[in-house]
C-alpha cells in the first residue's frame, strides 16, 4: 500500500479539464439536492484522472468547493481508498496483483522484473514513465497472474503473464508502442489453452437434438375426469 500521506511538494492549482467538468456535472445531477457530496468518490476520480493519476491538496480543495464540504471530509475519503494516489505516480501506474492465485501462478516473478527493471515500489522510474505497488484480488484469479496497467488510455488488465511477457511489456510501453490488453499467451479471455474444449459439439446448438417432449417434467397430474353415475332412486323401474 502506499504511504497515505500527502506528497510534500504541492502544484499551486488545480481545475477540471473540459472533459472532468461535464463528467463532474453527470455524477453531481445523479444525486438529489443537498445529497451531492455522495458523488465525493467520483469527483477524486475524476480529478485524480485530470491531475495526472494522482490527487494533488489543491484538487481536493477543488472537490471539497464543488461538493460544498469541509476539505478534511474530503481528504478523509482520499487518504482511507488505496485507489487514491496521494503522490505523483508516473505515465504508467503498474498494479501488480500478489494475492494466493497470481502468488501461486508466479506473480513474484513479475515484481522482481518490476524491481529489476523500475526501482523500488511507489516510486517514479527515473525515467519518469512508471509507477508500479503490489495490490490485492483485482477480480482476475482466473487469468493469473495479472496486473492492470493505468495510464491515459484508461484502465486496463494485462493478464497470464510471465517473466519473459511482463518484461516485453515493459519494453512496449517505454518505446510507446501499444499494448494489447487482456491474456498475453494467446488464450481467449478464459478459455483454455487452445480454445474451448467443452460444449463444442455444433449439434448442441442447431436444433439436431431436440426431441419432441412425451410429458412435460413436473407439470401436475393430469385429472380423470370420470363422471359418477347417478345412485338409482329408491323405488325406480330398473
Ligand atoms: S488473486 Fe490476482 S486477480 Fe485474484
Amino acid at each position: 500500500m502506499s504511504g497515505r500521506h500527502l506528497a510534500k511538494e504541492q502544484p499551486d492549482s488545480f481545475a477540471f479539464s473540459k472533459a472532468g467538468e461535464k463528467q463532474a456535472k453527470y455524477w453531481i445531477a445523479k444525486y438529489p439536492a443537498g445529497k451531492e457530496r455522495s458523488a465525493v468518490i467520483p469527483l477524486l476520480w475524476i480529478a485524480q484522472k485530470d491531475n495526472g493519476g494522482w490527487l494533488s491538496e489543491p484538487a481536493m480543495r477543488v472537490v471539497a468547493e464543488r461538493l460544498d464540504m469541509a476539505p478534511i471530509r474530503v481528504l478523509e475519503v482520499a487518504t482511507f481508498y488505496t485507489m487514491f494516489k496521494l503522490e505523483p505516480v508516473g505515465e504508467h501506474l503498474i498494479q501488480v496483483c500478489g494475492t494466493t492465485p497470481c502468488m501461486l501462478r508466479g506473480s513474484e516473478k513479475l515484481i522482481k522484473v518490476c524491481k529489476k527493471r523500475l526501482g523500488e515500489k511507489n516510486t517514479v522510474s527515473a525515467d519518469g514513465k512508471f509507477t508500479w505497488e503490489e495490490v490485492e484480488c483485482l477480480g482476475a484469479c482466473v487469468n493469473a497472474p495479472m496486473v492492470q496497467i493505468s495510464n491515459a488510455s484508461g484502465d486496463h488488465y494485462y493478464e497470464d503473464l510471465d517473466e519473459a511477457s511482463m518484461e516485453k511489456l515493459l519494453d512496449d510501453l517505454a518505446a510507446g508502442h501499444e499494448v494489447k490488453p487482456g491474456p498475453q499467451n494467446d488464450r481467449h479471455t478464459s478459455e483454455p489453452l487452445g480454445g474451448a474444449q467443452t460444449l463444442s459439439d455444433k449439434s448442441l446448438y442447431n436444433g439436431t437434438r431436440a426431441k419432441p417432449l412425451k410429458s412435460i417434467p413436473n407439470a401436475p397430474k393430469a385429472v380423470k375426469k370420470t363422471a359418477k353415475k347417478a345412485a338409482p332412486k329408491k323405488g325406480a323401474k330398473k
